[in-house]
């Protein structure tokens, strides 16, 4: 190939051109980047009195557990308490464990923040919690005193005394037998914090949070997905129950099959949002709920006429981000809960995936949305999530396209926006994975092709898709690859870009390739000759320049499996010394050529990017050997 980089820049690149779209699924919040280790912490969207109300709980010592709403909770928003009873007879210390998210990390050097609440009619010991082994090692402890017949909240921290072998540990909580045979404790609202990122309270998992801001993503699509839509409409994703102290917070349902605390909740995002430095995107709930995804005719849809209520709450929603603390009431919701200073927000999308409910999305739900939030809003730009071809009144200037498919189908779709109308219409590339080799079952199981992880071969379809992106990035402003977490111990999605569990963490081979294309961001694009679209070969590239930097990047995918030689010319000379990052199989390892490859907790750093560098001084041209199946991002310094 010979490839021409022209110095004329075509257009501007969006700082929100790379992202991701962010719901509670697969344990992505609970259990993933909310920091909170104790599972099932309130006893929230469960059912007392059954098995499953005490999911993560076991008794230690004998002692009887249930979940109950027969006494009062320690809130309106959480009828539901831990009863614990203790037998006549028993000796020495019995009680209950919280075996976390499938274990807790305990490391020294660590402080562990926590609390609980509890109240007895007649026990008044103490109570002492722990960190400690499956297997009984004790690394941290504290012994609290003054529980009485009314709810009281008790915190504590404590640092333990060495890091654990293993992530086989659980939190303890007891008290004496002998003291408190025969009696009834109750327990709610239990919480376990670790240090967070950026010492947040109520804050995120530092190794996931590092992780992700490590790929300076650009934007940041929330809260969902499914999990914005509810099961029901009474169990949507609802802003105003996600706010204020975690024991306001009822949390729910949920979409993915498991509760969620929504101790991540509306401020949480929009805090974490602005800490990457991104630009956030709001779903908004707009009158659909998927009860079953493979039965559209059991969803709820709100006729038009009861409507209302739930525009209103939208309303609502956004004037308690963005409207003034002294004037608006959201405002000053917003400020009482400690943030006088609106927070930015510009891009509303209405609804998720409406493509499955098209009908109404055209006939009412959509206009509805959009001229009240337009009227109140004015500053407000709208995503449609229908298809593109479904014609909404008023006509959408931003749409939302989601597409999980084959390495194939990224490949041969990575020139679909070169011939797209310039006609003020923009995409938001708002989910999108290689999710599988099956063509006729894209989402389908893992025997029938699947992915478990991203492997090479699909995160280069999915770099050479992304040049297209960025080649077009005046009509696409924005992109968010999805899912983005996975808990191995309990998900619903695969592949995902970051998967972890209590205490280890995998970056996939698809998280490299956005850290790739979002750190080496230019500002313009620059022409290419010839077009890739005419390329006899493999090979997929976008050229940029950033202007604060000055440094020219040439992103190349090679989606083919031998090495590709390109002969490129430069309209600029180059000087120095250029910089090359390569996700490739190595070479000298018994993975080369294998590029069904995956990064995995078990292998985590099997492939991963390296640097190279080689002199360039003053030249126009230079060869360069692109590996098979690889993506390249070449940093040249124009002189
Ligand atoms: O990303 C997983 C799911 O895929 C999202 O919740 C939904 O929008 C899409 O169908």
């Amino acid at each position: 190939l010979t490839l021409t980089i022209s110095a004329n820049a075509t257009h501007e690149i969006p700082a929100t051109l790379y992202g991701y779209m962010w719901e509670d699924v697969n344990h992505s919040g609970d259990g993933g980047l909310y920091a909170e280790l104790l599972q099932n912490r309130a006893f929230q969207g469960v059912m007392p009195g059954t098995h499953n109300a005490l999911t993560a709980w076991q008794p230690s010592n004998g002692a009887r557990l249930s979940v109950t709403s027969k006494t009062s909770g320690v809130s309106p928003a959480l009828p539901n308490s831990l009863e614990v009873q203790i037998p006549k007879v028993v000796s020495g210390p019995i009680g209950f464990e919280n075996i976390g998210y499938w274990g807790i990390k305990v490391q020294s050097g660590w402080t562990y923040k926590g609390s609980f609440y509890a109240k007895a009619a007649t026990f008044s010991g103490s109570i002492s919690v722990s960190l400690k082994s499956s297997k009984g090692t004790v690394f941290a402890s504290k012994t609290l005193n003054g529980v009485s017949k009314n709810w009281k909240k008790f915190t504590f921290e404590f640092q333990p005394s060495a890091s654990a072998e293993t992530d086989d540990n659980v939190f303890s909580v007891v008290v004496d037998g002998k003291a408190a045979a025969g009696q009834t404790i109750f327990f709610g609202m239990f919480s376990l914090f670790p240090p967070t990122f950026r010492g947040r309270e109520n804050g995120m998992r530092i190794d996931l949070a590092e992780a992700l801001a490590a790929t300076q993503p650009g934007l940041w699509r929330f809260p969902g997905g499914n999990n914005l839509e509810g099961e029901s409409v009474q169990t949507r994703w609802k802003w105003n129950e996600t706010i204020g102290p975690i024991e306001n917070r009822p949390g729910r349902v949920a979409d993915w099959g498991y509760p969620n605390t929504d101790g991540l909740g509306l401020l949480e995002y929009l805090n974490w949002v602005e800490d990457l430095e991104a630009e956030p995107i709001l779903g908004v709930w707009d009158g659909i709920s998927a009860a079953n995804y493979s039965e559209l005719s059991t969803w709820e849809i709100v006729p038009e006429a009861d409507l209302q209520p739930y525009i209103d709450d939208v309303l609502n929603e956004i004037e308690f981000i963005v409207g003034d603390a002294k004037t608006t009431e959201g405002g000053k919701l917003r400020a009482s809960l400690g943030r006088a200073e609106p927070y930015a927000l510009r891009f509303i999308e209405i609804g998720n995936e409406d493509n499955f409910q098209a009908a109404s999305y055209a006939e009412y739900r959509w206009n509805a949305f959009v001229s009240a939030i337009g009227a109140k809003f004015p500053q407000m730009e709208f995503l449609a999530t229908t298809l593109p071809s479904t014609a909404l009144t008023p006509a959408y200037k931003r749409i939302d396209f989601h597409m999980y498919s084959t390495p194939n189908w990224f490949t041969e779709n990575s020139f679909m926006f070169d011939e797209y109308p310039r006609n003020g219409t923009k995409w938001f590339v708002g989910e999108y994975a290689v999710t599988s080799l099956n063509e006729t079952n894209t989402l389908g199981d893992l025997p029938g092709g699947r992915l478990a992880y991203p492997t090479l071969l699909g995160s280069a379809a999915e770099a050479a898709f992304m040049t297209g992106m960025e080649r077009n990035s005046d009509v696409v402003f924005a992109s968010a690859y999805a899912p983005s977490f996975q808990h191995i111990r309990s998900y619903q999605w695969t592949p995902d870009i970051v998967t972890y569990d209590a205490g280890r963490m995998v970056r996939s081979t698809s998280y490299y390739v956005q850290q790739m294309f979002s750190t080496n961001k230019g500002t313009h694009v620059l022409s290419t000759t010839p077009a890739p679209s005419n390329a006899t070969v493999p090979l997929f590239w976008v050229a940029s320049y950033n202007n604060a930097s000055e440094v020219v990047f040439l992103k190349v995918s090679n989606t083919g499996d031998t090495d590709l030689v390109a002969d490129i010319f430069l309209d600029f000379p180059v000087t120095g010394f250029a910089t090359a990052t390569t996700l490739s199989t190595p070479t000298l390892s018994p993975l080369s050529g294998m590029f069904n490859t995956s990064n995995t907790l078990e292998d985590p750093q099997q492939i991963i990017p390296f640097d190279s560098s080689f002199p360039l001084i003053f030249s126009d041209r230079f060869n360069y050997t692109f590996p098979a199946t690889s993506v390249t991002v070449l940093a040249l310094q124009p002189q």
